[in-house]
């Protein structure tokens, strides 16, 4: 018996260890945590519970079969954020790159299906080169198996990926599927294919940061919501947007008590929208005024700022908000900003979040660039998704007056 313990603490050791020391300390030398590091700060301590920790994978080709490490790069299980349940899993780059395999995947699977039977969110922390080569289509099929679960928890249960390192092919659609990605910058990327094969096809030269850094993606491309110097900062901000949030979509989000009145007078905002119309402000002075205690949680700030959005607190609950930006195009709404907004508003719908939505806009963006790229589909979607909305939405509009709108 007292072998069998030995045997049994052994393995888990080797679990722990993931790809070995070497690779731990490569991962440290370029500023990241292990899988599991990130998962103790991500995590209320000691409420970890993993799931297969000795899951090897199946394949025999290119030597695989002599080539095992118990978990298989990913780490799974459940814990609690602040008291309260998610589902996790995060990918261990020190073992195979972080790729994804058959029994891999299972493990992913396995989490993302308790969670949507419980009810319980699922944050994916990301780190993985992709498809695992050596498996092919077995990998590949794996793939297949999460995406359809991204679909099926989508409107469910929240979903929320953590890009912590270099993410190509699969390992960046399944986290597209999914409701936020946050990334770090200097260490994590997104790409579908890497700079030497974009050399090989397009014959652009381009630096990974360029192509898919935690920048390009909350910048220019839209991708990634946030990105954070860090994974220590990544992580404890994570575990503050996990507070605004409902567990499924039929719960309401916490209530978070709060010395901030509710009928509280700001008299600074009767003077912060200028009379005249030609002038600008800022909007997100007036967001900060209205919602508790001027916290205020914004998601995609560095994309389409002609449109605020984000997550604040009213008498304690979580509302959406929604804002035009007079100080960039004149809070014009264009493709971009119809896009992001659009797809805010449709998660608050999703999971019972109210919208609050501050109305100063001089119409949709004219022009060429804008109507070739598609400004009437694209504007079509924001229209849809506040029309679709089954929660309470609120617009205080340039008539300076409140108005509760309800199409259903
Ligand atoms: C197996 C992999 C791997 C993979 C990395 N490794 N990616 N093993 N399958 N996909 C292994 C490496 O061989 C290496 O092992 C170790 O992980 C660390 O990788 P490095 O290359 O040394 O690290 P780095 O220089 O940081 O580069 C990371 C990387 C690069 C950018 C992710 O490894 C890379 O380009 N990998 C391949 C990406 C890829 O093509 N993936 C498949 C996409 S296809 P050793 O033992 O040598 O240290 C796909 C299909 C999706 O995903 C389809 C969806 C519809």
């Amino acid at each position: 018996m007292h072998d069998i313990l030995e045997q049994l603490e052994s393995k888990r050791a080797a679990a722990r260890m993931g790809g070995g020391q070497k690779r731990i300390d490569a991962q440290h030398r370029k500023g990241k945590l292990t899988a599991r590091e990130r998962l103790e700060l991500l995590l209320d301590e000691g409420t970890f519970e993993e799931w297969d920790m000795f899951v090897e994978h199946r394949s025999v080709d290119f030597g695989m079969a002599d080539n095992k490490i118990p978990g298989d790069g990913v780490v799974t299980g459940y814990g609690m954020i602040n008291g309260r349940l998610v589902f996790v899993f995060s990918q261990d780059f020190t073992v195979f790159g972080g790729a994804l395999s058959e029994a891999h995947a299972e493990k992913i699977c396995k989490v993302m299906d308790q969670a949507m039977k419980v009810g319980a969110p699922v944050i994916g922390l990301n780190d993985s080169g992709g498809a695992r080569i050596q498996e092919g289509v077995a990998s590949l099929g794996g793939y297949a198996d999460v995406f359809q679960r991204n679909v099926m928890a989508s409107g469910v249960v929240p979903q929320i990926s953590m890009i912590m390192g270099p993410c190509a092919g699969g390992a960046v659609y399944s986290p597209a599927m999914t409701d936020f990605i946050f990334m770090v910058k200097d260490s994590s990327y997104m790409f579908v294919t890497g700079p030497e094969v974009v050399k090989t096809v397009t014959h652009e030269e381009v630096t990974a940061e360029e192509l898919g850094g935690g920048i390009t993606h909350t910048t220019r491309s839209g991708v990634a919501d946030l990105a954070f110097d860090n994974d220590v900062e990544a992580l404890l901000m994570l575990r503050r947007l996990y507070n605004y949030l409902p567990l499924n979509n039929r719960e309401k989000a916490p209530v978070r008590p709060s010395n901030d009145p509710a009928d509280r007078m700001d008299l600074s905002l009767d003077t912060l929208v200028p009379d005249n119309a030609n002038k600008p402000y800022d909007m997100k002075e007036l967001i900060a005024k209205t919602v508790d205690d001027g916290d205020f949680f914004e998601i995609q700030p560095e994309y389409a700022k002609n449109i605020v959005v984000g997550f604040g607190r009213m008498e304690g609950q979580t509302v959406g908000i929604v804002a035009n930006q007079p100080l960039v195009l004149a809070g014009c709404l264009d493709i971009k900003s119809s896009i992001k907004a659009a797809r805010f508003v449709r998660f608050c719908d999703a999971f019972n979040i109210p919208v609050v939505t501050f109305v100063d806009v001089p119409g949709f963006m004219p022009g060429t660039s804008q109507e070739y790229g598609g400004i009437i589909k694209h504007g079509a979607k924001l229209l849809y998704a506040y029309a679709e909305c089954t929660v309470p939405v609120y617009c205080h509009g340039c008539d300076n007056k409140w108005h509760r709108i309800q199409y259903q």
